[in-house]
């Protein structure tokens, strides 16, 4: 049986922070605020202000974000019964990462050959991927520290659940 801090190993974890954070500051750097805002311009950081630089590591950042999703999503899913129940913010954590992956995906589809939404349609995945980015940022802040998971009711063994990481 997976032991109860197994779930989702620390690295994982530790992952999904790191490429969270990085997926917001060059995700950021779509829009040229470092640029206008002359951050670029402070010693060691003219690369925020270089779109190429910011787009490529954004899409690179996403690709380590949904391998750290589909392997927290494979275990959860493959513990079974004995699974623990989401919580509240738990709820909205993998609701917020689902809506940010998935409109991040049609993003990349549009900047493709056959771009699935019109020119004016565009911007509202536009504004519905930074809505949903600043949603992230503020729920961070504000339940960020919440444990996602919660006991089972009864494990496979037919004991009570433990807290899971
Ligand atoms: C925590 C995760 C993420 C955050 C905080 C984030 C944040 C942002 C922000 C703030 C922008 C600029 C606003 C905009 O143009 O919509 C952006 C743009 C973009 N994001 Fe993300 N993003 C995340 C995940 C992803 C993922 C998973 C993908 C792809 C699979 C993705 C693909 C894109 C693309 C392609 C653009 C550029 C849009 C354009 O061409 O103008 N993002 N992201």
């Amino acid at each position: 049986m997976t032991t109860a801090r197994g779930l989702f190993p620390r690295w994982q974890k530790r992952l999904l922070l790191a490429s969270a954070l990085g997926l917001g500051l060059t995700g950021m750097g779509q829009m040229p605020i470092f640029s206008r805002y002359y951050i670029a311009d402070l010693p060691g950081l003219a690369w925020l202000g270089d779109f190429r630089v910011t787009a490529a590591l954004h899409l690179a950042l996403a690709a380590v974000l949904l391998f750290v999703l589909g392997a927290m999503a494979t275990a959860y899913l493959g513990a079974g019964r004995g699974r623990p129940m989401l919580t509240g913010p738990g709820k909205w954590r993998v609701a917020l990462y689902a809506a940010i992956a998935a409109t991040g995906l049609v993003r990349v589809l549009q900047n493709g050959a056959a771009p699935p939404l019109g020119p004016g349609a565009v911007r509202y995945l536009d504004w519905g991927h930074l809505a949903l980015a600043m949603g992230l940022l503020a729920f961070a802040l504000g339940w960020g520290r919440q444990a996602a998971t919660q006991p089972a009711a009864l494990t496979t063994d037919g004991k009570p659940g433990k807290e899971w990481g």
